[in-house]
């Protein structure tokens, strides 16, 4: 395992990074490789979708290891709208196989949480149905599922107001 150590990881937004969606699309393609039904089917696919979240997105973060390759990402969207009423969304993340299980996963999460909380008071995203490692991440934060689509399970996030 490589011996990045989470305090050597560095955290820039996309913007800041000048990092190319094509230059992602391995990062994704292998965090998605032990459950190919929740990814994209092909590289194409995913340069497709990574082009598709540049031009959806208030906060797209990247976390860099020592040398400054991409090793996870985050996507929110404080603007998205859909059927299911408004919220700040989580459209993706990921974090490499090789370097998960650091925190670094939970550092990019918790960034996207902090980042939509500035619009929202509640958080939405989607999970595979069959993804246990995400049912009990998400319940352990506080979502619950509100619904579903095919495979897919919508999850909630309603967020506490600061006492006024
Ligand atoms: C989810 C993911 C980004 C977590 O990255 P990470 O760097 O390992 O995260 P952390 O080290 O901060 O660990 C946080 C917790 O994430 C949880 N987790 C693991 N896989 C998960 C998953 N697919 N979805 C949600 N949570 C997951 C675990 O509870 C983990 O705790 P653990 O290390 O004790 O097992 C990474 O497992 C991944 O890229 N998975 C594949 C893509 C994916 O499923 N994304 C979520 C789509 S809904």
């Amino acid at each position: 395992m490589p011996e990045t150590k989470q305090d050597k990881v560095r955290y820039v937004t996309l913007e800041e990074s000048g990092i190319a969606p094509q230059q992602l699309v391995p990062l994704y393609m292998e965090a998605y490789a032990d459950m190919p039904e929740y990814g994209e089917p092909s590289p194409e696919d995913a340069l497709r979708y990574l082009q598709w979240l540049k031009d959806h997105h208030t906060l797209f973060e990247i976390a860099l290891d020592e040398k400054g390759k991409p090793i996870g990402f985050v996507v929110a969207d404080a603007n998205w709208f859909s059927r299911f009423g408004r919220g700040g969304h989580i459209h993706e993340w990921v974090v490499h196989p090789v370097y998960r299980h650091k925190g670094i996963g939970k550092k990019l999460f918790d960034d996207a949480v902090e980042h939509l909380r500035q619009f929202h008071d509640r958080i939405i995203l989607w999970a595979g149905e069959h993804n246990d490692r995400a049912r009990r991440f998400y319940e352990q934060y506080g979502f619950h599922p509100e619904g579903r689509y095919k495979q897919w399970v919508r999850w909630v996030l309603e967020l506490q107001k600061p006492p006024k």
